[in-house]
């Protein structure tokens, strides 16, 4: 508590609104959830849409597997709770972003539908965009970028998503992109379009 003149304050109301951070920004602040395999283009498309975004003015922080899983989640792996650890902890992360004004994207697995209503919960459903990469699992074990699917196939890989535990498809997506036969590109260009309705202050 800080003391002036008459007038009391406690600490939480000096923090600077999330309306008034929306409009430095110019912009409305929303998690854009990226679901999807492993391999399904989910990060390409998240740094794509991260670029196309400051390009038109928009700013945003990404978050995926390589700054989420080697940091603060470290030492989490694939069994189910830990998946749900996981995304609580990305979504709670996700919850402080959208508070300060910035639009966060996520790029995760999120293979359940429990999973990501957990994520929604947190976020709330007004500032969740639910984002499905639908690529094919046998696309994507056919890319097989990281060479993960032919190690789970072998058994190397327990719990691997689309093989030995399950991807369950988003019912209603508030977004879905079917990349089979599409450029990155075409992907990139088609999420951005349907996404800045969203984030745009009208
Ligand atoms: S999630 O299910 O908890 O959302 P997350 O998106 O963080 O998963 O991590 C998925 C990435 O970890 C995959 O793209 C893949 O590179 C790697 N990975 C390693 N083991 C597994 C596994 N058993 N299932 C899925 N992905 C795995």
């Amino acid at each position: 508590m800080k003391h002036e003149g008459n007038n009391v304050f406690s600490v939480f109301d000096e923090i600077i609104s999330k309306e008034e951070k929306e409009e430095f920004l110019g912009q409305k602040s929303h998690v854009v959830w990226m679901t999807g395999l492993s391999g399904s283009g989910k990060t390409t498309l998240a740094k794509y849409l991260e670029r196309k975004l400051l390009d038109s003015g928009y700013f945003s922080k990404l978050l995926d597997g390589d700054n989420v899983r080697t940091g603060l989640n470290q030492g989490l792996g694939f069994t189910d709770a830990d998946r749900h650890e996981n995304i609580r902890r990305i979504a709670e992360v996700s919850k402080l972003f959208v508070e300060g004004g910035i639009i966060c994207i996520d790029s995760f697995v999120s293979p359940t539908i429990a999973v990501r209503k957990q994520a929604l919960d947190i976020i709330g459903s007004e500032y969740f965009v639910e984002v499905f990469i639908n690529t094919p699992l046998e696309e994507c074990e056919k890319r097989d970028v990281k060479g993960l699917y032919a190690k789970a196939r072998k058994g190397e890989i327990p719990n691997f998503t689309g093989i030995s535990s399950p991807f369950e498809v988003p019912e209603d997506p508030n977004i879905e992109i079917k990349t089979l036969n599409k450029s990155i590109e075409e992907c990139g260009e088609e999420l951005y379009n349907k996404l800045l309705p969203l984030i745009k202050i009208t």
